[in-house]
């Protein structure tokens, strides 16, 4: 039986007065290629951070491998929504990717001895090895997320969580991006916001609806879903506005 990696149980969220998340009950099993989608402002930011621990749900249950994710998040990969980088700060491509491994600092702050080799690997793994000597502020926008990608994945984590990593590159960029992806689902569970469901409704073998509750969908009902049109409707309640 595949293990679970994530368990998520009548979870409850909120920040300020409405909540973000409610009754949120999702299962994510190793190995899986998750696709999570829904309106802006819908939760999909908050339920990953959540999964990292950042923030801490009012209500429910959230175990990563079996325990509360600020023990064991160490195991997660991220690559954050609309990362921005100043161009023209000067900094290698390897040096990022290295970035990723800034909680294995020694107490004199210097990189373990084996980071480098794990960062070019890492460098590799998203087809840049070429680069590794490259200023970070000439690459092209798609090069730039794939070396956010081997950042994420320096470390071998055995879940990597994207958020939007396609919103801002090309159609040529983006498909490079998901094929990098596929290939590291090979060894990592992955977990991706994206709006993208054309591309990546028939590659991901689960699909998750974030609109304040989370719906678990398979790809046909994806397309009936949007057919209805439901994803442009809030399912927020008067309820709610009337805080
Ligand atoms: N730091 C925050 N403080 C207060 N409200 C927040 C914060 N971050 C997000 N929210 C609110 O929580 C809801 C969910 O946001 P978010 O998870 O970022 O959605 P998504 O990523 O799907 O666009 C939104 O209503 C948003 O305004
Ligand atoms: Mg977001």
């Amino acid at each position: 039986m595949k293990k679970k990696v994530i368990s998520i149980e009548n979870l409850y969220f909120q920040y300020d007065s409405m909540p973000a998340l409610e009754n949120v009950n999702v299962d994510i099993f190793s190995g899986e290629f998750v696709a999570i989608f829904g309106p802006n402002g819908g939760g999909k930011t908050t339920l990953l951070k959540l999964i990292m621990g950042l923030l801490v749900p009012q209500k429910g249950k959230l175990l990563l491998f079996d325990h509360p994710p600020e023990e064991t998040r160490h195991l997660i990969g991220y690559v954050p929504q609309a990362m921005h980088f100043d161009r023209d700060f000067p900094i290698s491509v390897l040096e990022v990717v290295m970035m990723g491994m800034l909680g294995k600092l020694s107490w004199r702050g210097s990189y373990p001895p084996d980071a480098k080799r794990k960062a070019l690997l890492a460098l590799e793994r998203v087809g840049l090895a070429h680069k590794a000597n490259a200023s970070f502020g000439t690459l092209s926008g798609g090069e730039a997320q794939r070396t956010l990608i081997g950042r994420a994945i320096a470390d071998a984590p055995s879940v990597l969580l994207l958020d939007e990593p396609t919103a801002n590159v090309d159609i040529e960029a983006e498909k490079s991006i998901y094929a990098q992806l596929l290939e590291l689902n090979q060894t990592m569970t992955i977990l991706m916001v994206t709006h993208d469901l054309q591309t990546i409704v028939d590659k991901a073998g689960k699909l998750l609806c974030v609109q304040r509750q989370v719906t678990a969908l398979k790809a046909k009902e994806v397309c009936e879903h949007f057919a209805l049109g439901l994803y442009h409707t809030p399912l927020t309640s008067k309820r709610h506005f009337s805080l």
